[in-house]
């Protein structure tokens, strides 16, 4: 018979076997993966349970709310809130910090999370998804505050992502690399399809919004400029374009077959560093892409590097295969 190793293996593995995490993190990512079943099951009725189209709100970046950007928010909060593993949560979606009421036990980590990532292709029923990181709370704080989370992402202890797709998966890194566990719509349970995942050094395949190609600042169009000049251009091989716009999606694909992924920042409005969020999406997946033996930039700085100065920064975000972020990272410093 098949050995299959389930999610709460894995963990028990990762923190008895390995010492990698404690048992605290172990029970807070059982529940993170709990939720994102939930979310799931929304994600798969649709229109079926009415949780397609407009929620008629805003959030914090003035965005319209799909009504599944609620109620993954929602969930999330409700099923950590009183585990005790947290001390507090931060949301895309959210203008402030949630800290943990009162009436429910505290603990020592921070956890960050985009409910639901890609969500221009919720009701055209493309694969959209969750992106998740957890911190360490500052030694000796009682009250957490916004400056709590402001740690460079390689503070991280585990970092994932949930993919809504034809399968739901959930990809997982506590720092040992990369897993990935496959959700059994039937039973509820998941299970681990894939380990120690390796990003091809490189690819010919990238993702870009290139309907920004006006708006770019020159190092990014004169590496577009080669990769679309294919053979006969200074790289001497023919590139291909993928581009689902939904975050999770281009990164599960680079994760399961090489790539690179770029969001870089444009001269539309300088006062904004880029449109994907610091904290809550480009530090988690350049977690998982370096554990994956990736890369991940903002242009001139390892990802998880950058120092944030606030919750909700932007970025410009370069991440995948290693030999071409580092040279559209290259072209940046030149
Ligand atoms: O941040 C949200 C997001 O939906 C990402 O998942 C995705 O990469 C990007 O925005 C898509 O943006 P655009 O509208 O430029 O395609």
């Amino acid at each position: 018979m098949r050995h299959l190793v389930s999610l709460t293996q894995y963990l028990v593995e990762q923190q008895r076997g390995k010492g990698k995490i404690s048992g605290e993190l172990r029970l807070l990512l059982e529940v993170v993966a709990r939720a994102c079943k939930r979310i799931s099951l929304a994600v798969s009725k649709g229109a079926l349970a009415d949780v397609l189209g407009e929620a008629g709100t805003n959030n914090v970046q003035g965005e319209a709310q799909k009504k599944l950007d609620v109620i993954a928010n929602e969930t999330l909060l409700e099923a950590n809130e009183w585990g005790g593993h947290l001390a507090a949560m931060a949301s895309e979606e959210m203008e402030g910090v949630y800290s943990i009421p009162n009436r429910y036990p505290r603990g020592e980590h921070l956890l960050l999370f985009d409910p639901l990532d890609g969500s221009s292709n919720i009701d055209v029923n493309v694969s959209i998804g969750t992106i998740f990181s957890v911190l360490k709370m500052p030694e000796g704080v009682s009250e957490p505050t916004e400056a709590h989370f402001l740690q460079p992402g390689s503070r991280q202890l585990a970092a994932g992502y949930a993919v809504y797709g034809p399968s739901t998966l959930l990809v997982l890194t506590v720092g040992d690399g990369v897993a990935k566990f496959t959700l059994d719509r039937e039973t509820g349970s998941w299970t681990k399809t894939a380990d120690h995942v390796r990003i091809p050094h490189k690819t010919s395949e990238y993702a870009i919004n290139a309907s920004n190609a006006r708006h770019w600042e020159p190092p990014v169009r004169r590496y577009i400029d080669e990769l679309v000049a294919g053979a006969q251009g200074p790289l001497g091989k023919n590139y291909n374009m993928r581009w689902v716009a939904s975050m999770v999606s281009d990164v599960h694909r680079i994760l399961t077959r090489g790539g690179i992924f770029m969001y870089p920042r444009d001269n539309r409005d300088p006062g904004k560093a880029g449109r994907l969020r610091l904290m809550y999406e480009a530090n988690p997946m350049a977690f998982l892409i370096e554990q994956a033996g990736g890369a991940a930039t903002n242009g001139v700085q390892r990802m998880l590097d950058v120092q944030p100065t606030k919750l909700h920064e932007r970025v410009a975000v370069f991440l995948g295969s290693k030999e071409e972020v580092e040279r559209v990272t290259s072209y940046h410093q030149s």
